[in-house]
């Protein structure tokens, strides 16, 4: 605008008052453009045909913490930068939603806790924290064990018979089994029978997986809907899952009523300790319909999550066998044969920087989705109401400018005396569980589980990946899958006599050169 406000200048004050404008309008408007996210150029099409979160990674490596990425008419911000997810996670929380997340599972969960506003959100949150209380989780553990003893009993088979196993497929019924029990108490038992019902929970779940990463929503047209053999598949599975939980509702609502019920804030019966059992037991004032779709949220967290973190946590193991020693060794010696208890959890520390250092590496989910309900400041970027978010866990917990080695699987960068790693102790570079009030509610419930079935299995089997397998590639929906299963060779592991350490004054740890220090 040079030459314009040149030539309004020659035209005395007016003239002078309107270059002036002209030339503060002309400031702001770049100081705008200064502030403007910085947009991610290149052909989208290398987004496609592999896991949508590696080529974030590159494109957060040109474009930093905060980037655009245009994606046809939509547009999404990619957020891997630790200060900015905490402020979107913790310290601005109430200005986003679940956004796409909400609408993709709206099918399933309905008002569930993990897509529900803040208004279901704030209700339901404070109705079920409770239920996963202390006593609670510790006979848990013990479902954990029995449920890891099933797994163990297909592997011993198939080592006996030296036929390679497929693993993630074995840890989706494993921690299915755990979940249903858990839950509100239903035995799928899913490693040892397929029933309908289990078919029917997986045709469920892999729809949400498959909706959490298709272009077009066509399920929502009409005619789709009603004519696609995939959509009335899916209608169906839907139908039966939830009459099956709508039955499970009334047993409990009988057994609640025929009790003679105390209820206390540790609440539990022992015959039915799951949480729907505490949630009626509390009186809890709820439509079936909101409850349902609580269990069925619950299902659903908590059952692939654990699953992908096993199947994660056995492929690095098979690649690195000194950590498969050392955490042996722990096993051994903190175990022996005994069945795990919740107090060995604090004791199993190598095997939880085992799962800490998994979830590092593949983090479940890889991304979090918000939208923004108002208009807001990242960084240094104004961003407006309906914005679009992505935080990339997978970028945080894998960024060479905020850990060493990213890339390396090394429990050890954890010391095991240190406090277990955490949102709030790494400062948001490390989000194994979401941070802030809507920060996973199963993140013990869920690290006792895998560190149960990791000590129960690698005190008795070794693993190797199985000669002539495909390679071990990434696939998502939710969670991150291989692309055709984990196939492993297992066999029976010869152990060296140990003395189990009994009595919960002695803590065994090993340290970083492998001595064992008890104290
Ligand atoms: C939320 C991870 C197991 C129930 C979350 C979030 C993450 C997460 C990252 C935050 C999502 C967000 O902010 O958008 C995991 C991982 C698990 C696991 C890695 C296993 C290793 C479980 C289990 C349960 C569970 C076992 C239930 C028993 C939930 C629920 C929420 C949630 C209900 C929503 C909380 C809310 O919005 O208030 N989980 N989870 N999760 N998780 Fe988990």
């Amino acid at each position: 605008t040079r030459g314009v406000r040149e030539f309004f200048m020659k035209w005395g004050k007016l003239g002078r008052s309107l270059a002036y404008i002209l030339a503060s309008s002309e400031r702001s408007y770049l100081l705008r453009q200064a502030k403007k996210v910085p947009e991610a150029k290149g052909d989208v099409r290398a987004i496609t045909g592999q896991p949508f979160f590696i080529p974030l990674y590159d494109l957060y490596l040109t474009y930093g913490g905060i980037f655009r990425l245009n994606f046809g008419p939509k547009s999404f911000l990619i957020i891997s930068d630790p200060a900015i997810a905490k402020h979107l996670l913790k310290e601005n929380s109430k200005a986003y939603s679940k956004g796409i997340l909400a609408e993709i599972l709206e099918f399933v969960m309905g008002k569930g806790l993990i897509p529900a506003d803040d208004e279901v959100w704030r209700v339901r949150r404070r109705a079920i924290v409770p239920a996963l209380h202390r006593k609670y989780v510790s006979e848990m553990v013990g479902l954990f064990g029995r449920a890891a003893e099933n797994l163990c009993h297909k592997l011993d088979t198939a080592a006996k018979h030296g036929e390679d196993v497929e693993m993630e497929s074995l840890f989706s019924h494993l921690t299915l089994d755990i979940i249903g029990k858990a839950v509100f108490n239903y035995d799928f038992n899913s490693l040892s029978r397929d029933t309908g019902v289990v078919e029917a929970v997986y045709t469920v779940l892999r729809e949400a997986e498959h909706r959490s990463i298709a272009i077009i929503p066509y399920w929502d047209f009409p005619i789709i809907k009603d004519l696609s053999p995939r959509q009335r598949k899916v209608a169906a599975a839907l139908k039966f899952v939830n009459e099956t939980l709508n039955d499970l509702i009334s047993i409990c609502k009988k057994m609640v009523d025929e009790e003679n019920l105390k209820f206390e804030d540790d609440y539990m019966n022992e015959r039915d300790p799951s949480i729907l059992h505490f949630l009626l037991a509390s009186g809890d004032d709820v439509s079936s319909k909101q409850l349902r779709d609580d269990l069925m949220t619950l299902l659903i967290a908590g059952h692939e999550t654990s699953a992908a973190v096993l199947t994660w946590a056995f492929y690095l193991l098979a690649q690195n066998p000194t950590v498969l020693a050392k955490l042996q060794h722990e096993v051994d010696l903190v175990l022996g044969d005994r069945m795990p208890t919740i107090e060995d959890m604090k004791k199993l520390k190598y095997t939880t920087r085992v799962i800490n250092e998994t979830l590092r590496l593949y983090p479940q989910p890889p991304v979090l989705i918000r939208r923004s309900l108002e208009e807001d400041v990242l960084g240094n970027y104004p961003i407006s109401k309906g914005e679009d978010i992505f935080i990339s866990v997978w970028n945080l917990h894998r960024s060479p400018v905020l850990w060493e080695d990213p890339e390396v699987f090394r429990p050890e960068r954890w010391p095991v005396d240190g406090p277990d790693p955490t949102e709030v102790t790494e400062n948001f570079r490390y989000l194994p569980f979401g941070g802030g009030p809507r920060k996973c509610v199963g993140d013990m419930f869920a690290t006792f589980e895998n560190i149960t079935a990791v000590a129960m299995v690698v005190r008795r089997f070794n693993f190797e990946l199985a000669l002539g397998a495909p390679p071990v590639g990434m696939t998502t929906g939710a969670t991150i899958h291989t692309t055709a299963g984990l196939n492993m060779t297992v066999t029976h592991r010869i152990r060296p006599p140990v003395i189990p350490v009994i009595g919960e004054s002695t803590i065994t740890t090993i340290e970083e050169n492998g001595s064992v220090k008890s104290s």
